[in-house]
């Protein structure tokens, strides 16, 4: 397998690539990212790729668009250098939330970014847990989408909560909050949430039974921290007892962490798709790795098996 497979990253998260070579025992391919003086991305490829399987490691996480644009760079000098196949790894798909025109005149940008990886010359897409599955569909190449709630689910088992309730903190989670519910045996609840600016949202509703239980409230990204905070802040009204997050791509925006650390949520989990900076860090967040769950991934993709079983 290490004849053919390769494995490359950019500047976006070089620790997860560096985890996931150490699960394959592949090192990270020879290549060289830096900037000119005025910023522009350079990148050289500083071994033979010809012929080979490129698996190229690079989440759009922020600064999504340096992070972006070293990406298609990476893919345009590994395509050109005449690899077989190049997989993009993209644990964080950045840009999904402009999925549609909700409004007149805006653009349709996870679309738009989806078209540009393509072009650029991936040949494939991995990811996990997409902002919107229907995103899979701006690909026409393969999407292997990967989901993170095994990753949860076996740290949350371990907890042995008592009168556990999933809560999704908007009706769009549903999905995922009952698959969370489901493999938990917990409870599911909903807070029904109005959404007024792209960064403000005002709870209306909680959909469920919280009194006097334990609530996980689960979603796909925090950014500003808004969703989360405000659910845990109505959830805790409404007499819930311990309250945690399990989110799976921590953008963690603004003063996000200052306000989860002010908030009635006494822990949150979240993934490594993105790295956490110093600043980043608080004792109330907890990292669980998805390393193990993309070696897999990446190991069966490379020898053409199924990864419909890492779904279960
Ligand atoms: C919304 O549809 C998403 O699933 C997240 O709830 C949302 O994007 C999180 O953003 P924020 O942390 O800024 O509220």
């Amino acid at each position: 397998m290490a004849n053919e497979l390769l494995i490359f990253t950019g500047n976006a998260h070089p620790f997860l690539a560096e985890a996931i070579s150490k699960i394959l025992k592949i090192p990270l391919g020879d290549i060289w990212v830096s900037r000119f003086s005025e910023g522009e991305i350079r990148v050289k490829v500083n071994e033979n790729v010809r012929g080979k399987d490129v698996f190229l490691i690079q989440p759009t996480c922020p600064p999504p668009n340096e992070n972006m644009m070293e990406l298609l760079i990476i893919i345009d000098a590994i395509r050109r250098a005449s690899a077989r196949r190049i997989t993009a790894v993209l644990p964080y798909f950045g840009y999904a939330r402009q999925d549609r025109k909700d409004q007149p005149r805006v653009p349709i940008t996870a679309k738009l970014v989806a078209n540009l990886i393509t072009v650029a010359g991936a040949d494939r897409i991995l990811t996990i847990d997409l902002h919107a599955g229907q995103i899979q569909g701006f690909f026409d190449i393969p999407v292997d989408h990967l989901f993170a709630v095994k990753v949860f689910v076996d740290y949350l088992k371990e907890m042995k909560f008592r009168d556990l309730v999933v809560v999704s903190p908007d009706v769009g989670g549903i999905k995922m909050a009952r698959a969370y519910a489901k493999r938990l045996s917990a409870g599911l609840a909903i807070v029904d949430k109005r959404r007024i600016s792209p960064e403000e949202t005002e709870v209306m509703h909680i959909l469920g039974e919280v009194k006097d239980k334990n609530v996980v409230i689960v979603d796909d990204l925090i950014a500003t921290g808004g969703s989360l905070i405000e659910a845990a802040i109505v959830l805790k009204e409404a007499g819930a007892k311990r309250i945690f997050g399990a989110v799976t791509h921590p953008v963690l925006s603004g003063d996000a962490v200052q306000k989860i650390g002010n908030s009635p949520i006494e822990k949150l989990f979240v993934t490594d798709t993105i790295p956490l900076t110093q600043e980043k860090r608080h004792p109330k967040i907890c990292v669980l790795t998805i390393a193990p769950l993309l070696a897999e991934a990446i190991k069966r993709i490379h020898q053409e098996e199924s990864v419909s079983s890492l779904f279960d």
